[in-house]
């Protein structure tokens, strides 16, 4: 059946199928959703997202016990992409968010554009080559090497070229970077003073200390500067920047101790400055995305520019394929229009239709974590408390599980995320640290922090 439209306003006739019209109306009246993973940036998608009127349910999978608050939880194996797609079909899944990075880089968004079921399902995040920006180290610094984006030198060594890395690492002054190729659970990159013990590891991390991942090396010259993860969600044409924020990475106050996968952010951050965004547009969003286009990689995703900033200039550190963990636990908390539609819009191809406002206030996040962690911890502590923190803070939940009594218990190294808003940092912090101090379980820690280095940050 077709029928004749009239624009108002024009004379322009179009004809439209009316299995379009009924498709769309199915799609206005139910927009179920579904984000994968089980993390703090996981809950605070899915409740950004919940809060968008177009969108019907919101599921998650796996989830955790905070994420059933906001939807409902899938109890399925992401890894395992059959799962995946029976639950998309199970729950007439109108558009998947891809959460972490390896599902990306093991190719399921290749998978549902291959699956006749699944190929009309909008899916956020690139294919399997676009994933590798993440996936592959030396992919990324050849595809930056290749259009002119900015970045720390590098040379990268396999077991074939052993003694010319050893040797490269001579020409270099102190510290050593080493960054195994592959996916490592964010523990691949080593910084190191020496410069006999940087030969010593990348002897090891060749035989295999990372395993497949440090089959290759990349040794990089050390960038001097401040870090800050800026984010961007491009249709592979149109892009829109959301807000940036800085990540506190290691466990103990002062930036000191182990790397951890994050204990706090700040949004926005004091030096990212109008100027600033404007280098880093023209320097590396615009180029990374040209890039794209001729390299023929379809993406449609979240672009994370970890970035360094050298003297008030942007070099990239990394690009992750996904949004950042604990950023996006403050960074949800700032977009103030609706993100599921700009979801959807990105996915269609059509950002540059989208609308998109980002909140003037500050976001403060404060990670609690496990005793012990990053190293060896206890799971299972019960969690108390959570119902005396202000409604004015966003929890989101990262290691947590309901025990068999229903109850809220720990289940991971980084346990919770708090995050509050001000007008100032002072302002953010206090009442971010206030509520979760109103949280317990046995060995609680965090960062006392957080914020602190850019409450006094001049430019
Ligand atoms: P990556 O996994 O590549 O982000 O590296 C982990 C961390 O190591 C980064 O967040 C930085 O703090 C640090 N890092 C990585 N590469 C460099 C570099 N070239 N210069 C200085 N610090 C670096
Ligand atoms: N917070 C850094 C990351 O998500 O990789």
């Amino acid at each position: 059946m077709e029928k004749i439209v009239m624009y108002p306003g024009d004379n322009k006739k179009d004809t439209v199928n009316f299995k379009d019209i009924q498709a769309q109306y199915i799609t206005a009246v139910e927009r179920n959703v579904l984000v994968l993973g089980s993390g703090g940036r996981e809950h605070a998608l899915a409740w950004k997202i919940a809060q968008s009127e177009s969108v019907s349910k919101v599921y998650i999978a796996p989830g955790n016990a905070g994420t059933a608050s906001v939807g409902e939880n899938v109890a399925i194996n992401i890894s395992d992409f059959q799962a995946v797609k029976d639950a998309v079909l199970k729950y007439h899944i109108n558009m998947v968010v891809v959460g972490p990075e390896q599902p990306l880089v093991d190719g399921i968004v290749d998978f549902f554009k291959a699956d006749s079921d699944l190929k009309d399902v909008k899916i956020i995040g690139p294919d399997k080559r676009g994933a590798q920006l993440e996936g592959s180290k030396a992919y990324a610094k050849n595809f930056m090497e290749k259009y002119g984006i900015p970045t720390a030198k590098c040379f990268t060594v396999t077991a074939d070229n052993l003694e010319d890395g050893v040797k490269y690492l001579a020409t270099l002054n102190a510290p050593y970077v080493l960054k195994a190729d592959g996916l490592a659970a964010g523990k691949g990159v080593l910084i190191l003073d020496d410069l006999k013990e940087a030969q010593a590891e990348l002897k090891e991390m060749l035989s295999g200390k990372f395993g497949a991942a440090s089959a290759k090396v990349v040794i990089e010259q050390f960038l001097k500067g401040i870090e800050v993860s800026m984010f961007v969600l491009t249709d592979g044409d149109n892009y829109v920047i959301l807000p940036e924020a800085k990540d506190y990475k290691r466990i103990g106050d002062g930036d000191t101790g182990l790397n951890t996968g994050g204990m706090g952010a700040v949004s926005p951050v004091p030096f990212v400055t109008p100027d600033f965004v404007a280098k880093v547009e023209n320097r590396i969003i615009k180029p990374t995305i040209e890039g794209l286009k001729q390299e023929k990689i379809d993406y449609k995703g979240f672009i994370f520019l970890g970035l360094m900033n050298c003297g008030g200039d942007p070099y990239v550190i990394e690009y992750n394929v996904r949004m950042g963990d604990p950023e996006t636990e403050g960074v949800m908390t700032r977009i103030d229009s609706d993100f599921a539609d700009l979801l959807d819009k990105c996915a269609q191809g059509k950002l540059n239709e989208a609308h998109y406002q980002a909140s003037k206030e500050t976001s403060v996040t404060v990670m609690l974590v496990s005793g012990g962690y990053p190293e060896a911890y206890k799971k299972g502590m019960k969690i108390t408390g959570l119902e005396d923190v202000c409604p004015c803070c966003i929890v989101a939940h990262a290691g947590t599980k309901f025990d068999e009594n229903h109850d809220v218990v720990t289940s991971g190294g980084r346990v919770i995320a708090v995050t509050a808003h001000g007008k100032t940092i002072e302002e953010a912090r206090e009442k971010a640290y206030h509520n979760a101090k109103l949280i317990h379980f046995d060995g609680k820690n965090f960062r006392h922090d957080i914020g602190v280095d850019l409450m006094n940050y001049h430019a």
